[in-house]
């Protein structure tokens, strides 16, 4: 009686163990420019009739798009604010989501389901939508920053030069000074 306890409860665990596991695998993060476009795959060659294909988005899991051969559903939805209004894409063939366009707003979670009458998988995406704009403007800062440290670089080593010309031993503190920019 009690070995079977034991055994029902350290099974238990074991279950508990490996699905949190799966869970924590299954995010894959996914970095993409705004304005391009991004496709989600599900892991899927060729969708089965019996098979049902659920895409979600955002904390609130908002239905995005379903797919149910079965049902004659084949279907992309606007989302929540209809942010996704004419720019999610299907894959017939793969249930694989496209949007095109993207948007820094459209930053966030998305999960798919796939679903058949004997099992049911999901994957999740971490989407980020990096906004191009302001990178350009921390590379361009960025550059003239470097510019500009050259430029005192230049000044102080045509300083340097002259002084070494005038007097020998004033070399001593042009590389201290160098040293310290
Ligand atoms: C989905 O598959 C396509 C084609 O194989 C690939 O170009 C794309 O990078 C994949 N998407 C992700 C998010 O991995
Ligand atoms: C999630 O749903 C709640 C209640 O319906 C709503 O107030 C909230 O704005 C939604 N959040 C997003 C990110 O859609
Ligand atoms: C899938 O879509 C393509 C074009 O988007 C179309 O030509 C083809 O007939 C579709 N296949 C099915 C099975 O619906
Ligand atoms: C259901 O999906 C699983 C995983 O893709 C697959 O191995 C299995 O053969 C499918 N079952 C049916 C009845 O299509
Ligand atoms: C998604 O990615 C962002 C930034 O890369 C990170 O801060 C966040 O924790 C990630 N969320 C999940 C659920 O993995």
């Amino acid at each position: 009686m009690f070995r079977t306890k034991t055994f029902v409860f350290s099974w238990l665990c074991f279950c508990h163990l490996v699905g949190v596991f799966a869970d924590a695998d299954e995010v894959k993060s996914v970095s993409v420019k705004e304005g391009d476009s991004v496709t989600l795959n599900t892991s899927l060659t060729e969708i089965q009739k019996d098979d049902q294909v659920l895409w979600k988005f955002g904390l609130n899991r908002s239905v995005i798009a379903k797919i149910s051969q079965e049902a004659g559903i084949f279907n992309t939805y606007d989302g929540p604010d209809e942010r996704f209004r004419d720019r999610l894409q299907l894959d017939n063939q793969t249930g694989s989501l496209t949007i095109t366009n993207t948007r820094t707003t459209d930053s966030g979670l998305y999960e798919v389901s796939i679903k058949n009458s004997s099992s049911e998988a999901k994957n999740r995406f971490n989407v980020t939508i990096y906004n191009s704009v302001s990178l350009t403007v921390l590379t361009s800062a960025a550059a003239a920053a470097a510019v500009g440290s050259l430029l005192i670089g230049a000044a102080v080593g045509i300083f340097c030069i002259y002084k070494k010309y005038r007097k020998t031993d004033q070399e001593g503190k042009c590389h201290l000074l160098m040293l310290h920019l």
